[in-house]
């Protein structure tokens, strides 16, 4: 049987993270770059000649409408993912937007909508749920292998530099948030995919050290679930050196610690032959997360989701991470905040 055709891609904005994109579309397979488009010419251009892109441009509908282009990542700073979206997605375009989808429910929800209504995949990039640690976490989980629940916590203890909050880091209208809304997304994300969503949360957030931004740098939260289970989400870009992300799954029958994508601890009341193995599996290098500074991650994870995307628009299934589960991420993260801003505790 013949390959089905190359799909071609188009990337909107072409800071840090559209470098990543642009190595996993060179990797993945079934792909080919075709174009890129940013705001200033000379960015795009300094793009497009390091990444040998042929065609590169600062008219976001030059690029979406080519009928060589299929498939478009959205790049550009969480509070103007709308926009490019939505000029994709008008021209029938499906879209890989970067986490957050967006920055506020109403913009993610517009977003969404126009998705649906033009027939095309939204993929929320959350690239670490494509790591074995996590994938495996997910399964146990599942099966019931922990019982019920009990205490079910993220932490993300990282450090950012003074320099990293220049241009719209941290900023509320383009960043919408700052430790959680930016950083502790990952984990938020991966919480929730284990577990599901709490009922209700209550929120602090607080400045500690990174004075000069809008939003917080630190953050934590309580969050109780409809189950009985109770949990702690803590974020932050304020402390040092910066631990790797963590993750506390605790139930009446089991508990598992997830660091990074690597499996600390996976205690079991009834055993299997294989958790010696899953115990003592290493960190998958290709896996770990941006505790010091963002550029520590692979783009391996990146690669994973964009292949997933190929793969189901050939294949005509679900993606792995549709808009709506990337919305659940935003979702909680606006419920702390509104928590926090109104000092009382929010439903979701
Ligand atoms: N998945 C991850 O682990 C990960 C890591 C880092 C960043 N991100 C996400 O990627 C996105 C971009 O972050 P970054 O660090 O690459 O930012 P960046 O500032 O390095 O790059 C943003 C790019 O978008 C361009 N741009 C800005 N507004 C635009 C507009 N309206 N139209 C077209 N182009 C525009 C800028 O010129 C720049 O080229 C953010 O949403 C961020 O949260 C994800």
């Amino acid at each position: 049987m013949s390959n089905p055709p190359r799909l071609g891609f188009g990337i909107i904005g072409v800071g840090m993270i559209a470098n990543y994109h642009c190595l996993a579309i060179r990797e993945a397979k079934g792909a080919h770059l075709v174009g890129v488009a940013a705001r200033t010419a000379e960015s795009v251009k300094v793009f497009a000649e390091k990444n040998a892109v042929n065609f590169s441009t600062t008219d976001v509908e030059a690029l979406v409408n080519r009928s060589d282009i299929d498939v478009v990542c959205i790049t550009t700073p969480s509070g103007s993912h709308l926009e490019p979206a939505l000029a994709a997605i008008r021209a029938g375009k499906h879209v890989i937007i970067e986490k957050p989808i967006e920055i506020n429910l109403e913009r993610a929800d517009a977003l969404l909508a126009a998705a649906d209504k033009a027939g095309v995949k939204v993929a929320a990039i959350f690239q670490s749920r494509f790591g074995q640690g996590a994938r495996t976490v997910k399964r146990a989980i599942d099966e019931g292998r922990l019982g019920r629940l009990v205490l079910t916590s993220a932490y993300v203890k990282w450090h950012r530099t003074a320099q990293y909050y220049t241009g719209w880091k941290g900023s509320l209208k383009i960043d919408g948030g700052g430790a959680l809304m930016n950083q502790g997304i990952h984990a938020v994300d991966l919480l929730q995919w284990f577990v599901g969503l709490p009922a209700e949360v209550s929120g602090y957030v607080s400045r500690c050290v990174h004075t000069g931004i809008e939003a917080e740098d630190t953050a934590s939260a309580a969050l109780r679930f409809a189950s009985g289970a109770l949990g702690t989400i803590e974020a932050s870009t304020a402390l040092w050196p910066g631990w790797s992300r963590r993750i506390e799954i605790c139930g009446e029958k089991g508990s598992i610690c997830l660091e990074d994508d690597r499996i600390v601890k996976w205690e079991f009341l009834e055993t299997k032959p294989e958790d010696d193995l899953i115990r003592n599996a290493p960190l998958d290098e290709k896996m770990r997360s941006g505790s010091g500074a963002p550029n520590q991650i692979s783009h391996y994870g990146h690669l994973l989701q964009i292949q997933d995307m190929i793969d189901a628009i050939q294949e005509k299934r679900p993606l792995a991470i549709d808009g709506r589960a990337g919305r659940n991420a935003v979702a909680l993260i606006r419920a702390i905040y509104d928590s926090a801003a109104r000092k009382c505790p929010v439903s979701l």
